[in-house]
């Protein structure tokens, strides 16, 4: 598996990992929303890593850093197929690696709904902690109430990873 940056030229990739009914997505995108899909992960203030195999992407993640530069949303997805293998963890660290060199102080966050154990195992693994927050700004999307949020502290504690 190989572990690399976005790049534009991934689009049909992407399309190919998000666009099937393949990651649980309420309504996965079609081609045009895809392009927009694309510029949200190629922005300058988003650092996005995908994983690939065989010459398919099998997951991605993204820290995404908020307008004050200071807070940043992780959020990851990967391919039914490909679960349970740690490719979210292992993507999950690469996308953070890379948003520290940028920022190092730069506090993560992640939201996870209550009823997704695999996503709050995967922040676990990462060093995350839960936490309360009232800034929905931190965080994209419609926040709902089964929403939980999680904090990276600036010194993870070690995982056996
Ligand atoms: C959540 C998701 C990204 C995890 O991806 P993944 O590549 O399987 O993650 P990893 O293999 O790195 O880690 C998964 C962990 O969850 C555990 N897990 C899986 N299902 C579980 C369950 N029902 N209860 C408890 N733990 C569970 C796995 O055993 C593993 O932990 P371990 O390494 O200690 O054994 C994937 O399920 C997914 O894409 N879901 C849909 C999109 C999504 O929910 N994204 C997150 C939004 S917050």
């Amino acid at each position: 598996m190989l572990i690399r940056d976005l790049v534009p030229e991934d689009t049909d990739l992407l399309f190919a990992l998000i666009g099937p009914d393949d990651l649980n997505m309420v309504s996965p995108p079609t081609r045009e929303t895809m392009a927009r899909f694309m510029e949200f992960f190629l922005r300058s203030t988003s650092l996005t890593s995908v994983a690939e195999v065989d010459g398919a992407l099998v997951g991605q993640a993204q820290v995404r850093f908020n307008a004050n530069g200071a807070t940043a949303e992780l959020s990851y997805a990967t391919s039914k197929r490909h679960r349970e293998r740690g490719v979210a963890t292992r993507l999950a660290q690469d996308a953070i690696r890379r948003a520290r060199l940028r920022t190092p102080a730069v506090e993560i966050w992640a939201k996870v709904a209550e009823r997704n154990p695999a996503s709050i195992r995967v922040l676990e693994k990462l060093g995350f902690e839960p936490a309360a927050t009232t800034d929905p700004a931190f965080f994209s999307g419609k926040l709902k109430d089964e929403d939980r949020f999680y904090r990276l502290p600036a010194r993870p504690r070690p995982t056996y990873l």
